[in-house]
C-alpha cells in the first residue's frame, strides 16, 4: 500500500508528478485560500507525510491527531510555523527548502531596500494619482543606496547573497550574528558588529534572520531608538521579528526614514493596519523568493525530501536531525 500524503494547497504540477507515483495523494485544491484547519485536523488522522506551507501552523494539538506521520515536508526556508520540538519528540522528520531560494530571495530583499531609498511605489502613486505637475529640484527625493552603510542582521545563506549585491553598489557592509564568522569576513568583506553599533552605524538595516522565541522582536523601540533619522529598515525575514507598534510610530513622527516590509506579524496583513496608512512604508505580500523557477524548485525539493523521507532515507533537508540519527 502506498503512503497517505496530504498536500495543503495546490501546488506546481512538478511536485505532483514526482509524488503521485509513489503516494496517494490528498491535495487541497485552492491555490488562494489555506486548508481550513478542520480539514486538515480531519485529512491528518491517517496521513504518513504533510506537505504543507508556511501557512499551516503545524503544533502538538495537530500532532496529536496525526499517529501515522512520519514527515513533514515544509515548502519554504523559514518553518516557525511547524513545532520542531515536538514532531522531534515523536520521531517525525522536519524539512525545508533551503539554498534554491537564496539568490531571488536576496534579489527581492535588495530591491525593497531601493524601493524603500527611492520612494518607488510612493512615486508611481503619485504619478498615478495625476499629482505629477512638474519637474521640480526636491520632488520625492530620497536616500543614496550606493556608498551607504548596510547593516544585516544574520549572516546566513541569504543574508550573504545580500552583502554580495551590496558590493556592487560600493557599499560598505556591517553583519550582527550569533557567532562571527571570519570566513565571512574575508570572503564578502563584511565587518561584525554588535546589534547596537550596527543599528547606529547603519543608513540600511536589513533583517535575514529566523524567527525564533529569541528573535521574537528583536527590533523594538529601543532599538529603533538607535537608528539614524535617514536609515531604512527592511524586513524580509518573518513578521514577529519587529514590533510592528514601535516601527509605526518611529516612522510616523520621522525617528527613522523609511521601511520596506515584505512580512507581517499577521499574514495576510489587514489592509487597516496603521504601518499602511503610511508613505515611507513599501509594503509586499511576502513575495520574497516568489519567481517561477524558485517556487517550482522549492515545490520539487519540497517533494523530494517527503519522499525521501517515506522511503527510510535521510532527507537533504532535514532540520531535526537527531530523528535520523535515532536521538528523537
Ligand atoms: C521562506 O521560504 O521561508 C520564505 O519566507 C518564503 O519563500
Amino acid at each position: 500500500m502506498k503512503p497517505k500524503v496530504v498536500v495543503t494547497r495546490k501546488v506546481p504540477d512538478r511536485a505532483i508528478e514526482l509524488l503521485a507515483p509513489h503516494c496517494e495523494l490528498d491535495v487541497w485544491p485552492e491555490e488562494e485560500a489555506p486548508i481550513p484547519r478542520e480539514v486538515l485536523e480531519r485529512k491528518i488522522r491517517d496521513a504518513d507525510g504533510l506537505y504543507c506551507l508556511l501557512t499551516d501552523t503545524v503544533d502538538r494539538t495537530l500532532l496529536d491527531l496525526a499517529p501515522r506521520l512520519r514527515i513533514i515536508s515544509n515548502m519554504a526556508v523559514g518553518y516557525n510555523n511547524i513545532d520542531v520540538a515536538e514532531a522531534t519528540r515523536r520521531n517525525i522528520m522536519v524539512t525545508n527548502t533551503p539554498d534554491v531560494l537564496t539568490e531571488t530571495t536576496a534579489d527581492l530583499t535588495f530591491a525593497l531596500l531601493m524601493a524603500a531609498a527611492r520612494r518607488i511605489t510612493e512615486a508611481e502613486r503619485f504619478l498615478r494619482d495625476g499629482k505629477w505637475k512638474t519637474w521640480s529640484p526636491m520632488l520625492l527625493t530620497g536616500q543614496d543606496v550606493y556608498g551607504a552603510t548596510l547593516g544585516i542582521i544574520g549572516l546566513g545563506r541569504i543574508g550573504s547573497a545580500v552583502a554580495r549585491r551590496a558590493r556592487g553598489y560600493d557599499m560598505r557592509v556591517l553583519y550582527h550574528a550569533t557567532r562571527r564568522n571570519e570566513q565571512a569576513e574575508r570572503e564578502l568583506g563584511v565587518r561584525y558588529a554588535g546589534l547596537d553599533e550596527l543599528l547606529a552605524e547603519s543608513d540600511f538595516v536589513v533583517i535575514m534572520t529566523p524567527l525564533t522565541p529569541q528573535t521574537r522582536n528583536l527590533i523594538g523601540a529601543r532599538e529603533l531608538a538607535l537608528m539614524k533619522p535617514t536609515a531604512v529598515l527592511v524586513n524580509a525575514a518573518r513578521g514577529g521579528i519587529v514590533d510592528e507598534r514601535a516601527l509605526y510610530d518611529a516612522l510616523k513622527e520621522g525617528r527613522i526614514w523609511a521601511a520596506g516590509l515584505d512580512v507581517f506579524e499577521e499574514e495576510p496583513v489587514p489592509t487597516d493596519h496603521p504601518l499602511l496608512s503610511l508613505p515611507n512604508v513599501t509594503a509586499l505580500p511576502h513575495i520574497g523568493s516568489a519567481s517561477v523557477r524558485t517556487r517550482t524548485r522549492m515545490a520539487e525539493l519540497a517533494a523530494e525530501n517527503l519522499l525521501d523521507g517515506l522511503a527510510g532515507r535521510v532527507p537533504k533537508c532535514l532540520v531535526n536531525r537527531e530523528v535520523a540519527d535515532g536521538r528523537g
